[in-house]
């Protein structure tokens, strides 16, 4: 009863914010968030996260609750490229030359990844996409385009035509007994793909894309638009078996982190096909998900957990989020959603960068309220790094939006 009534104080609260600006007839994100100062803060605490981490190839990964010190992991973790990504941005904004620096050095840390066989699952788009990718977009430096090609080459074997997607977890086969496995995250990971082929890659990686894209599409969501964590499909004749979870409550829940992947990851489809399918699609997923969000702005780590208002929330989920909508808010071809995704975006940031979800003086972070993998019972009210890349793309792309 108590999830009805906030839903529906939500629900009420939203309406109002966004007949205010429409009122005004605003076309950019509110005024509300000081963008600036956002991302003056964000650049202060990655100056702090340096003089922590020290002189090595060990990456950032999380900060529990209660700790003020991060968690470093080696560059085979699968969230080894969002602090290179994070640097990045931080110069992109700043050009300086000293975050620059440290940008190449741990961006170049990862080039192992580029070719070490055999690839173990489907994040090696969001390890180098978001280092390698960001490196070479901010400097034109060829080796790192290479590298990005490489990656998407490695990625693009794990490929199933009968099935038409991405094996995403190959070690999950034999132990879940899962002949064929995709993950809704691994939307995230065709980007490389369509990079790749783009920039001097094969076609091939553009239709590999798009058929996962669309086989998703058709298998990985309910009818009310909420997706399931992981699609099983058999591997004789391709066909999809069942919808089950691996990080969610259960095989039924909405899962957060997991819609906002979709959320941003059909988005991006969309810029990348003009396929009007996607975009509508798109919309119904972000609809599902923006329906039955809390006052704050900032989901419960799943949005079925019977906890709930007393589940932790996923500060992380909101990032991906606000920063596929201010995406999304720009290719859209309706004004009217447009504005309604901009406004649900700028609420999502203004809640993200107010006292309750910034660790500010706390930690180094630039979150807090991340919660990582609860069923694995780790990083659970956290600070994570993928929340503050997001956290700091949607930032910057706010900031171009009011230019
Ligand atoms: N891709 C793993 C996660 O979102 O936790």
């Amino acid at each position: 009863m108590k999830i009805k009534i906030n839903s529906l104080n939500h629900i009420l609260a939203y309406m109002t914010s966004g007949f205010l600006l429409y009122a005004c007839g605003g076309t950019k994100p509110t005024d509300d968030l000081d963008v600036e100062k956002q991302l003056s803060y964000c650049e202060e605490q990655v100056n702090e996260t340096l003089a922590q981490i020290g002189d090595t190839c060990l990456m950032p990964r999380s900060i529990d609750s209660k700790d003020s010190k991060w968690h470093l992991v080696n560059i085979y973790d699968w969230t080894s490229g969002f602090w290179p990504g994070i640097l990045w941005y931080v110069y992109e904004n700043t050009t300086n030359e000293n975050i620059k620096e440290q940008a190449i050095k741990y961006t170049e840390c990862l080039e192992p990844l580029t070719k070490s066989e055999p690839l173990g699952d489907h994040d090696i788009g969001f390890q180098i996409l978001s280092s390698y990718g960001n490196a070479y977009r901010m400097t034109g430096n060829e080796a790192y385009k290479e590298r990005v090609l490489q990656s998407a080459e490695k990625l693009s074997r794990l490929y199933n035509p009968v099935v038409g997607t991405i094996l995403s977890w190959p070690n999950m086969v034999e132990r879940m007994s899962w002949p064929h496995n995709t993950i809704i995250d691994n939307m995230m990971n065709l980007e490389i793909l369509f990079w790749a082929s783009k920039n001097g890659g094969d076609r091939k990686y553009y239709e590999i894309a798009l058929n996962h894209a669309r086989k998703t599409k058709d298998h990985s969501f309910r009818q009310d638009g909420s997706s399931y964590h992981v699609a099983v499909y058999d591997t004789i004749g391709g066909e999809f078996i069942k919808g089950v979870t691996n990080q969610g409550i259960n095989d039924s829940s909405m899962w957060a982190r997991g819609q906002a992947w979709a959320i941003y990851g059909f988005t991006m489809v969309y810029r990348e096909t003009s396929d009007k399918e996607f975009l509508r699609f798109a919309e119904k997923i972000i609809d599902r998900y923006l329906q039955q969000l809390p006052e704050d702005h900032v989901p419960f780590w799943d949005f079925d957990d019977p906890d709930i208002p007393n589940a932790p929330k996923d500060a992380s989920a909101a990032a991906i989020a606000a920063s596929a909508l201010l995406e999304l808010s720009q290719l859209e071809d309706d004004e009217k959603k447009a504005k309604k995704y901009r406004i649900a975006a700028s609420n999502m940031l203004e809640s993200l960068s107010s006292a309750r979800y910034q660790s500010r003086d706390t930690k180094p972070s630039f979150l807090l309220h991340c919660t990582g993998n609860y069923p694995g019972g780790y990083e659970i009210d956290a600070s994570i790094n993928y929340g503050d890349y997001y956290y700091l793309e949607a930032l910057n792309r706010y900031k171009k939006m009011l230019q």
